[in-house]
């Protein structure tokens, strides 16, 4: 055998071998009562936009595709899923109170309009998941009037309850 031989045996042995240390991707779960899009502070389009370029990392119903199997992608796509879903996760949406969603909102708005989300990796295999900057000023305006949404339901929250006592 020649030496390249020798060393794409060894590769070989080297990616099967890493199969075997474990890595657990975060669960996928269908059922979400408390996801974004029911709440019906999204529009049709604005839902769709985030389930294309957003719901794979940030939310509980992540798509794995096939490499997302395979060491060593697994264990950066388990990271970036696992820390995204930490930072933000819109399948449970109705858990955070006013002021983590107008953070969230902010941190959306500034994220996208930098061009900083969805990340570059993701986009780059995923290219449907790309944002034009239509999409992108269409996406940074609704996280904006979402925004005085969120603070005019707390208002009438609390009118609720005072007119209760
Ligand atoms: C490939 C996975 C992936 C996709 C797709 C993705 N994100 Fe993220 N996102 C991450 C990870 C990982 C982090 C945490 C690390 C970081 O901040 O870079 C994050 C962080 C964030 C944060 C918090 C940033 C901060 O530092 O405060 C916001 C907001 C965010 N993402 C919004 C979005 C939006 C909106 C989309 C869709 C347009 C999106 N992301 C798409 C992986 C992703």
């Amino acid at each position: 055998m020649k030496t390249w031989q020798y060393l794409l045996g060894g590769l070989g042995v080297i990616l099967v071998a890493l199969q075997f240390v474990p890595n657990e991707l975060p669960v996928v779960e269908t059922e979400n009562p408390g996801d974004l899009i029911g709440t019906g502070i999204v529009s049709d389009e604005v839902g769709r936009m985030l389930k294309q370029s957003c719901y794979d990392c940030h939310s509980n119903t992540t798509n794995y595709p096939w490499y997302s199997h395979v060491a060593p992608f697994s264990w950066l796509v388990a990271k970036d899923v696992r820390e995204a879903r930490e930072e933000l996760n819109f399948s449970t949406w109705t858990d955070y109170d006013m002021m983590e969603k107008l953070e969230k909102l902010d941190d959306i708005s500034i994220e996208v309009s930098e061009g900083e989300m969805p990340m570059g990796i993701y986009t780059a295999i995923h290219s449907s998941a790309k944002l034009n900057e239509a999409q992108i000023k269409q996406l940074v305006e609704w996280a904006e009037t979402t925004m005085d949404l969120v603070v005019e339901e707390e208002e009438e929250e609390l009118e609720e309850e005072d007119s209760v006592e």
